[in-house]
């Protein structure tokens, strides 16, 4: 039988996106999840990880330029998703894993990206720019941030009395159902 494709999925926070990719590959013979990396100790994706049988590595901020590759390297990935992953991700990386790695970004891309953009900040910014609509882009990761191929977005409206909190929830609902469907067609088209 063919190897399956491993995926490696890096996060810093809560994890529910994590969660979502977890269980939608679940039982999948052809694309597993192999791993999760988080650099913030006692982040949620750590209890995702427990809750799935996912092997989780802690890689503080301090070793991630120097470790993550030859991490990745050491459990056989094949492509890596970022959800919700806050730092960088070295050029050594980017490089070895051209159009094999995903972000999931909680605005409509090019808007509210780059440095800095991330979480509440970007529901504020986008409440306070009086936008009418929001959403969700899942796009491939390059050496800028937030710059990589586009190749899914999904929106929702803003209403009134928006608020980031109210906007968070509606784009996390996108997130967890548009995102490992995302995975799975570009990995199917990819490998
Ligand atoms: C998501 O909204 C994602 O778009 C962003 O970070 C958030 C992570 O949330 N990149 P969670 O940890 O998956 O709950």
């Amino acid at each position: 039988m063919k190897q399956p494709i491993n995926i490696a999925i890096l996060a810093s926070g809560a994890g529910s996106n994590a969660n979502a990719v977890a269980h939608y590959f679940k039982g999948n013979e052809a694309i597993k999840i192999k791993l999760i990396v988080c650099n913030v100790k006692d982040a949620g994706v750590f209890k995702v990880a427990d809750a799935h049988q996912i092997k989780s590595v802690l890689l503080p901020n301090h070793e991630i330029d120097s470790k993550l590759l030859s991490l990745l390297r050491i459990h056989q990935i094949d492509f890596v998703v970022l959800a919700g992953f806050l730092r960088k991700i070295p050029g050594d990386v980017t490089a070895a894993y051209t159009n094999k790695m995903v972000n999931i970004h909680p605005a409509l891309l090019p808007a509210y990206g780059g440095k800095g953009m991330y979480g509440a900040r970007v529901h504020q910014a986008v409440i306070e720019s009086q936008e009418k609509e929001s959403g969700i882009t899942i796009h491939l990761v390059n050496d800028h941030y937030d710059e990589g191929g586009i190749l899914f977005q999904a929106k929702c409206t803003i209403e009134p009395n928006e608020t980031p909190e109210s906007l968070a929830a509606k784009i996390h609902v996108l997130e967890h159902r548009h995102f490992a469907p995302i995975i799975e067609q570009h990995i199917l088209k990819t490998f």
